[in-house]
């Protein structure tokens, strides 16, 4: 009986690009919901916009635009990045919308008519120039245990206390730059807590890890919050239809946005809505999501469900968290990729392959390391699949072009189409690195095969040309059980390897009867090795000294970065292929993360192999910072000692051919360098460690 199936991956905010942790969800997703097709399966794959709250009203306004267009731009480039790595969603909707908003009402309304909503008045820091409520990420100020400067609202990177922004010393609204006033408002909460005994229920019907598990375990035992579901206007969200000026908090309304998107899908194919919703369906529901969101996913959204008599997921899919070579992705080393940057260079099915070859049942963390993203494609697709297929394609097409009648090894050929439910459970349980693991000792075998029987030997003997043929068409066959099994990762390549064995690849169960005496396609090339030279330029560059060219007068001064001791990496847009972005604007916020301090200088020294570098040690009040610098060219270094200047002191430390730079000192310069360096420095009376601001 074929199963309906309601698949969804989590919502991409509307306000950044798509990078390789979204990439790998969606890729984790569409392979499962392929594999269900491929079984035969009513399986549906749909995905939004997360379009509403603060941070998106505050871009749009940042970008002297409306949230309305922000989000419409975005969610191209979305959609565009998702075509890209061949994701097949039935539908990408938005959140922003009325089916959206038609559930969200519902949902709030019978919660609220079942008693699970209460009011309270709740005490919030009030931005008075912005006339705004501020998020408690959009406070900043002194942490009240470590007295770390500069710490977000809720926690602290220096020290990981959690607090209220009311408990930050000297806070600041990121929004305007003005000290919050606190005020009270009244907002809406869902009585989570009451949904307890429902969710030990769902927990033990086995729809989540044991990982996932264990962590809801240690949330129960912390005891169920009620879930404050309300924000105050100016907010871009729903209006709560029976509180004026109130909003629907964006993660109230964005989980439901899973159904709004299913409802548009339905309007479009005339699918019965209900019947994959009410509470006794058999449908079945899954959610694939990032660990950072379980809490919504396996708490809230099953409570909201159930009290709003919706049927619950079947399962919540949980996986872990992508690193790049070893480390979480970061926008300073360069290492955070964007779909968009690796769709500019390279094709979509390497990557997915590598993903799925990493992925696991788990919610343990992935590590893309780019080189053994080169070497595992070059090895498995290249050197192992693909291989089979075209050291067979040409025997067959010199011999007339058909395949033989009969597999001359048909115990072989059963060992792999023998595997076909081994590795179906495989990718039904979400091992993937089990599937291919799997499919490529298979690949060995099917490469072993030919080397032993050597078509090419045999081909020298016009007598032996049935021979070369049964060889080949076993190759091939043995080929296709491959590249079914892999259909569900390498879709176009599927695609492409069913053109060439004129019979489409589309179905798991395909391969239980081998292609025997049909013809075959001319082969082409179905991969391509990858370049280790274009796979490195996934990492944007450190920036590097902009080159000396003296032109006449020298222009605006403005600040710059002394280039060499930059630890931060610049994109090199146009070596890079990409097309040159318009100067980006930042927020506040930006700005302040910036830990820019007064330093004193020590001691100066000229770097023994560098024209460009002067070694400074730098008092920073609290301690001392080894920095290079490149102003060799403006200052001589007995000048500099004693001298105060301004400072990165966040800036992460980087390891240079001379030692390693612990931060970067600001200086002045014309465009292009020409007019000569300048440092900053300050008025008399500044002492070393003063925060710049
Ligand atoms: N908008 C919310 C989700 C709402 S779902 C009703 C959100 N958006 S997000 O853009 O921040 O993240 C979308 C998904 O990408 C989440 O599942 C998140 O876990 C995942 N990832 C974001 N960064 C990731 C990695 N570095 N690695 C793997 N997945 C990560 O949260
Ligand atoms: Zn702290």
């Amino acid at each position: 009986m074929p199963r309906k199936i309601l698949v969804t991956s989590a919502l991409p905010y509307a306000n950044g690009p798509l990078h390789f942790g979204h990439i790998i969800e969606a890729v984790q997703t569409d392979v499962w919901v392929r594999y269900q097709r491929m079984r035969g399966h009513d399986c549906l794959y749909v995905c939004a916009e997360d379009a509403h709250g603060t941070p998106i009203m505050i871009k749009a306004k940042a970008e002297g635009t409306t949230p309305e267009a922000l989000i419409a731009r975005v969610a191209a480039e979305h959609r565009a990045d998702y075509e890209g790595f061949l994701i097949g969603h039935d539908h990408f909707h938005s959140t922003h919308t009325p089916e959206t908003q038609y559930f969200t009402n519902l949902m709030y309304e019978r919660l609220r008519d079942a008693g699970y909503m209460t009011r309270r008045s709740v005490r919030q820091a009030y931005d008075e120039q912005a006339a705004m409520f501020l998020p408690d990420r959009f406070v900043r100020g002194t942490c009240p245990r470590c007295k770390t400067a500069d710490q977000y609202g809720d926690s602290c990177e220096n020290c990981g206390a959690t607090y209220t922004p009311a408990d930050l010393v000297d806070p600041v609204s990121t929004v305007s730059g003005t000290r919050p006033v606190w005020r009270d408002s009244e907002h809406i909460f869902f009585a989570l807590g009451r949904f307890e005994p429902m969710l030990r229920e769902w927990l033990a019907s086995g729809s989540l890890q044991p990982a996932v598990q264990a962590k809801l375990a240690e949330w129960f035992e912390a005891g169920l919050q009620d879930w404050d579901i309300s924000r105050d206007a100016p907010y871009f969200g729903f209006e709560v239809p029976d509180a004026p000026g109130k909003y629907f908090y964006v993660w109230f309304d964005a989980p439901i946005g899973y159904l709004g998107s299913f409802k548009a899908l339905a309007a479009k194919r005339g699918l019965d809505v209900d019947a994959y919703l009410k509470p006794d369906s058999t449908a079945e529901m899954y959610h694939f999501i990032g660990k950072d969101i379980s809490y919504f996913h396996t708490l809230f959204w099953p409570a909201v469900l159930h009290g709003a008599g919706f049927r619950r997921p079947t399962a919540v899919f949980v996986h872990g968290f992508l690193t790049v070579n070893g480390a979480k992705m970061s926008k300073s080393r360069g290492s955070f990729i964007t779909a968009r940057r690796y769709l500019q260079r390279l094709p979509p099915e390497p990557l997915r392959y590598y993903f799925a070859a990493k992925l696991g049942p788990g919610v343990d963390d992935i590590d893309l390391s780019l080189e053994d993203f080169t070497a595992r494609v070059n090895s498995d697709i290249v050197g192992k699949l693909v291989n089979i297929a075209s050291r067979c394609a040409g025997f067959i097409e010199r011999g007339g072009g058909r395949l033989a009648a009969q597999l001359p090894d048909p115990a072989l050929y059963a060992e792999f189409s023998g595997a076909a439910e081994r590795i179906g459970a495989a990718f039904e349980g979400r091992d993937y690195s089990g599937a291919i693991r799997d499919i490529m000792l298979l690949a060995d075998k099917a490469n072993q095969y030919v080397d032993q029987h050597k078509p090419w030997t045999l081909a020298k003997d016009p007598a032996k040309a049935d021979e070369v043929r049964a060889v080949a068409t076993q190759g091939i066959n043995m080929f296709r059980a491959l590249i079914t099994y892999l259909a569900p990762v390498l879709p176009a390549m599927a695609a492409a390897a069913g053109r060439f064995l004129g019979a489409p690849v589309g179905r798991w169960d395909d391969v239980q009867s081998p292609l025997l005496g049909t013809a075959l396609e001319r082969y082409e090339p179905l991969a391509v090795r990858l370049d280790p030279k274009v796979v490195a330029t996934l990492i944007e560059a450190p920036a590097e000294a902009p080159p000396a060219k003296p032109t006449g007068a020298a222009q605006a001064t403005k600040v710059t970065k002394v280039a060499e001791a930059a630890g931060a990496a610049a994109p090199k847009a146009a070596a890079a292929g990409a097309s040159p972005a318009a100067p980006e604007r930042i927020r506040i916020d930006d700005f302040t993360k910036l830990d820019l301090r007064v330093a004193k200088v020590l001691a100066a020294a000229a770097v023994e192999g560098s024209d460009k570098l002067l070694q400074l040690t730098l008092d920073l009040g609290s301690e001392r910072r080894n920095v290079f610098s490149g102003i060799r060219s403006a200052y001589r270094p007995e000048d500099l000692v004693g001298r105060f200047v301004v400072m990165i002191a966040n800036l992460e430390p980087r390891k240079m051919r001379f030692g390693v730079s612990e931060g970067m000192v600001l200086c002045a310069s014309a465009r292009d360098d020409a007019g000569g360096i300048f440092l900053l420095s300050a008025d008399a009376g500044v002492q070393p460690g003063m925060k710049v601001s």
